[in-house]
């Protein structure tokens, strides 16, 4: 695969042709849809415009080969991906918004391993609140540490039918584990363990390298 492979979410409808609550659902669709590419379910045709872009081959991938992700037209509150990114593992990327990255850096005693003492699923650079190299982008494989399901992005702070303090994070409709914002698993759920952080690296604001670098997954 070459540098040159970049994958982003350029498809995205011409906000022009949207009022402003119309391209954001279309939007969010469209996120949301990709997560149907490595996940193996959901909306198969929300994931095309996605695929269009992707040129990595199966082979390259299967071997671990550096995915280049754009990341440029992500905005606050929004979750790329699952993105079949790194050893054929779905790769998240969120950009949290301020008050998410705020509120992850309050103690938390509903959480299995605050502070990510785990480095099977936490390298050392990630070994923050946000167990992640900038604050406001999580990069983390989308694989539940229970059985391997695809965890659900819920990324807004609201009651939501499995938890009615719902604080935004990760759901998995598997068998009910729940994740932060940062990935970290909440006690009491099947999964062990916190989402695993893969190796990667910025090449610049809004470029990030899926497989290189430090990382666990
Ligand atoms: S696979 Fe996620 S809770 Fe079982």
């Amino acid at each position: 695969m070459s540098s040159s492979d970049t994958i982003g979410n350029g498809d995205l409808p011409d906000p022009k042709s949207l009022n402003r609550e119309g391209f954001n659902k279309q939007r969010r669709y469209f996120l949301i849809g990709a997560t149907a590419v490595a996940g193996g379910v959901g909306v198969a045709g929300a994931a095309v415009p996605f695929l269009a872009s992707w040129s990595p081959s199966a082979k390259a991938r299967a071997l671990g080969a550096p995915v280049t992700l754009d990341i440029s037209k992500l905005r606050p509150g929004e979750m790329l991906g699952p993105v079949p990114a790194w050893r054929g593992k779905p790769i998240f990327v969120l950009y949290r918004e301020e008050e998410a990255v705020e509120r992850l850096k309050a103690e938390n005693d509903t959480l299995a391993d605050p502070g990510s003492e785990n480095a099977e699923v936490t390298p050392d650079f990630a070994r923050n609140p946000w167990r992640s190299e900038r604050p406001e982008i999580g990069v983390y494989v989308g694989l539940c540490t229970h059985l391997g399901c695809s965890p659900k992005y819920y990324g807004e702070v609201k009651p939501e039918p499995f938890d009615p303090e719902w604080q935004g994070g990760f759901f998995c409709p598997c068998h009910g584990s729940r994740f932060d914002m940062a990935g970290r698993v909440v006690k009491g759920v099947p999964a062990p363990d916190n989402l695993p952080v893969p190796p990667y690296r910025f090449v610049s604001d809004s470029v990030v390298v899926i497989g290189e670098g430090e990382g666990t997954a």
